[in-house]
């Protein structure tokens, strides 16, 4: 099937809402039990980056998962972060340790090489030109810094569509359906990331396949 992309940010400001409100618990846990296979010791003043942090959970998780790490978080819709801001809010222990930046990709702000460890979850096919993730990824880590990307597969059928859509957003709202059928035509196949890492000289990274919908893209610079 071929790939349909998306609108990039998520600037609606019901569909943040529901994105914020809804149960991704499962993913966002299989994206922290992927971090820990990668890399199972503790992280010791690591500077932590999420690209598209969306509503923050994965970045607070992480933050709370290794106390002695700074984490940035960075999305380019307002509306999610400020269900992240909220989130820091109500986590008040985390506040000096988190930093939400509103940026869009690419972001000059990003400049430096100064990230031990970079992650992103579901951002890489919200990206109309998805080599921006990887362009970002070479500025702004450190050489043999740690990556891990986590994002859609796109199904090979439409009925293979229907039937993700069916397991996985029976229940949701109206528009968290509609952002996840579009977003599962909107990503990308295990090929066309590999052709990617490769024209980015990023062919050190692995790409797996780590749930019925989920690839990851991980591996030391
Ligand atoms: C599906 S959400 C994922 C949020 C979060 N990472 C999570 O796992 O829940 C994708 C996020 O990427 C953000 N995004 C998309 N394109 C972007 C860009 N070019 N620059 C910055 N953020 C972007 C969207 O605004 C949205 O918040």
């Amino acid at each position: 099937m071929k790939r349909i992309p998306e609108p990039e940010l998520m600037d609606e400001a019901d569909q943040a809402r529901a994105y914020a409100e809804a149960d991704f618990s499962e993913a966002n846990t299989l994206f922290l039990d992927c971090f820990r296979n990668l890399h199972p010791s503790p992280l010791n003043e690591a500077r932590i980056l999420d690209l598209g942090c969306g509503p923050a959970d994965i970045t607070l998780r992480l933050a709370r998962s290794y106390p002695r790490c700074q984490v940035d978080g960075l999305d380019g819709a307002d509306a999610m972060l400020e269900h992240g801001r909220s989130a820091l809010i109500d986590n008040p222990d985390l506040a000096g340790r988190v930093r939400l930046i509103h940026d869009r990709l690419p972001s000059d702000r990003l400049a430096g090489r100064d990230y031990d460890v970079v992650v992103s979850n579901s951002l890489l096919h919200h990206l109309a030109e998805p080599g921006v993730l990887w362009g970002t990824i070479k500025q702004c880590a450190k050489p043999n810094a740690l990556v891990l990307v986590m994002d859609l597969l796109r199904p090979v059928t439409d009925t293979a569509v229907d039937a993700l859509v069916e397991t996985y957003a029976m229940d949701a709202p109206d528009v968290l359906r509609r952002d996840f059928r579009n977003s599962l035509y909107a990503a990308l196949s295990v090929e066309e990331v590999e052709i990617q890492l490769l024209e980015a000289g990023l062919e050190k990274l692995e790409v797996e396949i780590v749930s019925d919908r989920h690839l990851t893209v991980a591996g030391y610079l």
